[in-house]
């Protein structure tokens, strides 16, 4: 269909400290309509969202708890949605914006790669988005950049490649403060374990996503995808973020490390580690092949705005993309929206 001029209409879904960052970087942006906002936040419902996302401004747009009666009341080209990392949690959210045929673009972490999650949940999401002629992408920073969509353009430099690794060391003192609760910072090792054990800490999500994303790409056989336990980072001394103080001997954060394992070796390697304190950030790959790639990035990719930047930067190549379910390894190259987003459709 050919694309007339018209603004971009923009559903929000989901309104916390990313669905701002979202909102505030499509401001910023030419050829744009936000048209609808939905949260369910008692402390944001009702609010004009100008004043939600902390801006000295109102935006004419009321933010709704009624997800339903936003999405029958407005016309959008594409939801941005933000509330939840997990599959079965956002699957009736997202059915409901692809029913009202919007594309969906979402920050929810197994979303980027669901059919290992469950792959009947992915199936049905796919044919519903395919009948409403509509796509929906999972997509972010980690998962949905860094750790998957990033190393696979490295590896199309290569003519061999006998293994991957990927690392991503974050100080978390410089990330927001849910971001270092999610962590675990500041709790006693037996605190941190009970967390663990009562799912309060569930560790950065989406390792596995990654691992099964490049497998994908790369049409590797794994006979795994292997992810470790997570485990405390112990601080070794005081160290301390603006609002949290982690005494020697405290969890200063967690680390995470997946596999994806051929012949019982690691092909792919991903080790995540976030706690305060982290000296030298950064963000590294590298793939021995023909040739070597030694990638890295410091400090690390500021994690809260790159991944509004994927998403608004995503919004065109999902409205252009064919329909259906797709993930980061389906799209075109990611590349920034730096004029007028109507240029990119
Ligand atoms: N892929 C990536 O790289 C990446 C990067 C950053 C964040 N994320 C993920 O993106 C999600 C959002 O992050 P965040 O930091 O913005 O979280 P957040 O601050 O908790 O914001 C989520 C918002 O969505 C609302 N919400 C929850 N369920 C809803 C529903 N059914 N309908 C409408 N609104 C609903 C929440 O309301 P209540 O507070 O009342 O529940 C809250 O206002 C998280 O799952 C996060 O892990 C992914």
């Amino acid at each position: 269909m050919e694309r007339t001029l018209e603004e971009v209409r923009v559903l929000i879904y989901g309104i916390g400290a990313i669905g701002s960052q979202i909102v505030r970087l499509i401001l910023k942006k030419k050829g744009f309509k936000i048209v609808g906002a939905v949260d369910i936040s008692p402390n944001i419902r009702g609010k004009d969202l100008g004043e939600v996302i902390g801006i000295d401004r109102k935006l004419g747009i009321i933010v709704s708890g009624d997800a339903e009666k936003t999405l029958s009341s407005v016309k959008a080209d594409i939801a941005v949605h933000a509330t939840s990392s997990f599959l079965k949690t956002v699957y009736p959210q997202i059915t409901s914006i692809v029913e009202h045929g919007v594309n969906v673009i979402s920050t929810c972490e197994e979303l980027t790669y669901p059919y290992i999650v469950d792959s009947s949940l992915a199936a049905s999401l796919d044919s519903l988005a395919k009948k409403h002629n509509v796509t929906v992408l999972g997509a972010g920073i980690n998962p949905g950049f860094l750790m998957d969509a990033l190393p696979i353009v490295l590896s199309g430099a290569c003519q061999e490649i006998k293994s991957i690794r990927v690392e991503r060391v974050i100080d978390a003192a410089k990330r927001r403060l849910p971001f270092q609760k999610k962590i675990g910072a500041g709790l006693s090792l037996q605190e941190f374990n009970k967390r663990i054990r009562d799912g309060r800490i569930t560790g950065h999500v989406g390792l596995e996503q990654s691992v099964s994303m490049i497998a994908d790409a790369l049409k590797l056989d794994l006979e795994e995808v292997k992810v470790e336990p997570v485990r405390p980072v112990i601080a070794e001394k005081p160290v301390e973020s603006r609002e949290i103080k982690v005494e020697e001997g405290m969890v200063a954060g967690l680390m995470q490390t997946a596999y994806g394992l051929i012949d019982q070796e690691p092909f792919i390697t991903l080790v995540f580690k976030a706690y305060i304190g982290a000296e030298g950030e950064y963000d590294s790959i590298t793939i021995e092949g023909t040739p070597r790639i030694d990638q890295r990035i410091t400090p690390c990719v500021q994690g809260d705005l790159a991944t509004a930047a994927v998403i608004v930067n995503s919004i065109p190549k999902v409205i252009k993309a064919p329909p259906g379910l797709k993930t980061m390894k389906d799209l075109p190259i990611p590349s920034a929206v730096l004029s007028d987003v109507r240029k990119y459709l």
